[in-house]
């Protein structure tokens, strides 16, 4: 299983070897990989591509979308934009903080769930909201919250 994405990952770098400037597009490509770029990952990166390890290491760090740590099995990303936060979404992070032990950019001991906050993800009509992977929840409340929750640790 490692030495496939290792395999993978070394294509990735083939194909990229001769175009220019294709720093982001090979970390977005290894972070599908493998579900995030370790730090062996980006060195590898670096020195395949003749770019300085810390140029690697400053976009991964400057870019939000990139991550250096493992993820949960399920995202739940909880909306703090400001449609949200008016309707109380501090609660729902609190409700969630409560129930899975994390804070945001967290994951679960049992690797079951990452928690992370996000801005707007265009459902301001329904705040406050979240998202678990590619689902929105909306109008979440305490029951809600659980009930969601009860979805995915029992699937
Ligand atoms: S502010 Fe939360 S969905 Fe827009």
């Amino acid at each position: 299983m490692v030495d496939e994405k290792l395999n993978r990952l070394n294509r990735i770098l083939k194909d990229y070897s001769d175009a220019p400037g294709p720093l982001v597009q090979v970390l977005h490509r290894a972070q599908e990989v493998y579900g995030y770029l370790p730090a062996d990952v980006q060195l590898r990166i670096a020195d395949r591509l003749e770019i300085p390890r810390s140029t690697v290491h400053g976009v991964v760090s400057f870019y939000s979308f990139f991550r250096t740590e493992p993820r949960g099995e399920h995202m739940i990303s909880i909306c703090t934009g400001t449609a949200c936060h008016v309707k109380g979404a501090e609660r729902i992070v609190d409700m969630i903080q409560e129930a899975l032990g994390i804070l945001p950019g967290e994951t679960s001991e049992d690797g079951r769930f990452t928690l992370q906050d996000v801005r707007c993800i265009g459902a301001c009509g329904l705040a406050p909201v979240m998202m678990i992977d590619e689902d929105v929840y909306g109008k979440l409340d305490r029951k809600k919250v659980e009930a969601t929750l009860d979805l995915y640790r029992n699937a």
